[in-house]
C-alpha cells in the first residue's frame, strides 16, 4: 500500500493501524485480524479495558510462530486500564497484558486515562492518583524490556506537561479522539513541538454514534456524519475515493497516525487503501475548515452526554 511510518520515540509506527475497541467476539475479531494481517496491516491497537488482548495474542502468535510475519515488523499497542493507574499496579498490569498477548514486549504502552477508577456500590467512581508515581513505573517497564516506548491516552496538554517535567523517559505518544470534526489543533501543535506522535482514535468520527444515542434514548443530540458530509462528498468524488478514505487521508497527510476500527473485509481494505493519492492544498484547507471544536468530541458525549456536553472539558480531572 506504500505504508507511511512515523517516528515514535525512535521506533517506526505504521501511520495506519487497526483499532479493536468494542470487538470482543472471538470469531469476529480473529477473522478481522487474519484479514488485516493478510492485506498488510502491521499496527494493532488494543487495551486491557477492551477485554480482547487474549484474542489478539492468539492470532499474532499464530502469525509469528508460523513465520508469516516477524515480530519486529509488527507494532502492538496496549494500555494500562484506569483500575490500574496506581504506581504499585503498573508492572503486574503490563505483565498480565503480555501474557494474554503472548508477547515478550509491546511496542507502545499507554496510560489509558489520566484518572484511576473503581466501582463503589455498583457505580463508577474516579480517584485522584499519583500520575508522577505511575510514570516512574511506566519508565521501569521500558528499562525491563516489556515496552519499547510509553505514552498517554486521553490526556490534555496540562497533564502531559506535568509528566514531561519529571520524565527520565519522555512520553513518545499521545492517543486521543481526533477526526475532521474534532481536529485537536492545539494538542497537535503541542505534540509536534514536543516530539510526540499523535494517534487518532475514532478517525471516522464514529459513524453509527447517532444510532448509539438513540439506543440510549438520547434524542437531544444528533451528530453530523463525516460519511455524509457534502464537503467530504465532493472531495471524495474528485479523487474517486470514499468519504472514509478522505477522512483518513486528511489525518495521514497531517502527519498523524489513524487507527480506524473495522471487522468488515471490504472496509478493512478501503481504510488502508489511502496511500496512492494526495489531497491538494485546497482540499486540505476545506477539510481543516470542517473542525467543529469541542462540540464534536464524541467520546465525552457518550459518557457524560447530553446535559453537560457544552461545558465539559474531558478529561474530567484536570487538576490531578
Ligand atoms: P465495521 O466494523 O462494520 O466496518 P471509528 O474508528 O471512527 O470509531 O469508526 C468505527 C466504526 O466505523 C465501526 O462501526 C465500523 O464498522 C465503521 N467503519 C469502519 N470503516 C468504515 C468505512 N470505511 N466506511 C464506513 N464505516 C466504517
Amino acid at each position: 500500500w506504500g505504508m507511511e511510518y512515523r517516528n515514535n520515540g525512535g521506533y517506526k509506527i505504521p501511520a495506519l493501524g487497526l483499532g479493536t475497541y468494542t470487538v470482543t467476539n472471538e470469531t469476529e475479531l480473529t477473522s478481522a485480524l487474519d484479514e488485516a494481517l493478510r492485506i498488510g496491516y502491521r499496527h494493532i491497537d488494543t487495551a486491557s479495558r477492551y477485554k480482547n488482548e487474549h484474542i489478539v495474542g492468539k492470532v499474532l502468535n499464530e502469525w509469528i510462530s508460523s513465520g508469516k510475519v516477524k515480530r519486529e515488523d509488527l507494532f502492538v499497542t496496549t494500555k494500562l486500564a484506569s483500575a490500574d493507574v496506581f504506581p504499585d499496579r503498573v508492572e503486574n498490569a503490563l505483565k498480565s497484558s503480555l501474557l494474554k498477548l503472548r508477547l515478550d514486549y509491546v511496542d507502545l504502552y499507554l496510560i489509558h486515562f489520566p484518572v484511576a477508577t473503581g466501582v463503589e456500590n455498583g457505580a463508577d467512581v474516579a480517584y485522584p492518583t499519583d500520575l508522577v508515581g505511575v510514570w516512574r513505573k511506566m519508565e521501569e517497564q521500558v528499562e525491563a524490556g516489556r515496552a519499547k516506548t510509553i505514552g498517554v491516552s486521553n490526556f490534555n496538554i496540562t497533564q502531559i506537561s506535568r509528566i514531561k517535567k519529571i520524565a527520565k523517559i519522555q512520553p513518545a505518544n499521545v492517543q486521543v479522539e481526533m477526526h475532521l470534526y474534532f481536529q485537536q489543533k492545539e494538542l497537535r501543535n503541542f505534540a509536534n513541538e514536543n516530539n510526540l506522535t499523535v494517534v487518532a482514535y475514532s478517525p471516522l468520527g464514529t459513524p453509527g454514534v447517532n444510532k448509539y444515542f438513540l439506543s440510549k434514548n438520547i434524542t437531544q443530540v444528533k451528530l453530523p456524519d463525516i460519511l455524509h458530509d457534502e464537503v467530504v462528498d465532493k472531495i471524495a468524488q474528485k479523487h474517486k475515493k470514499t468519504n472514509a478514505q478522505i477522512a483518513l487521508r486528511f489525518i495521514i497527510q497531517s502527519g498523524l497516525v489513524a487507527i480506524p476500527k473495522s471487522t468488515n473485509p471490504k472496509r478493512l481494505r478501503e481504510n488502508i487503501d489511502i496511500f496512492d493519492f494526495s489531497l491538494d492544498d485546497e482540499d486540505m484547507q476545506k477539510l481543516a475548515d470542517l473542525d467543529k471544536g469541542k462540540k464534536a468530541k464524541i467520546f465525552t458525549m457518550q459518557y457524560i452526554a447530553p446535559n453537560i456536553v457544552e461545558n465539559s472539558e474531558y478529561p474530567f480531572h484536570d487538576n490531578i
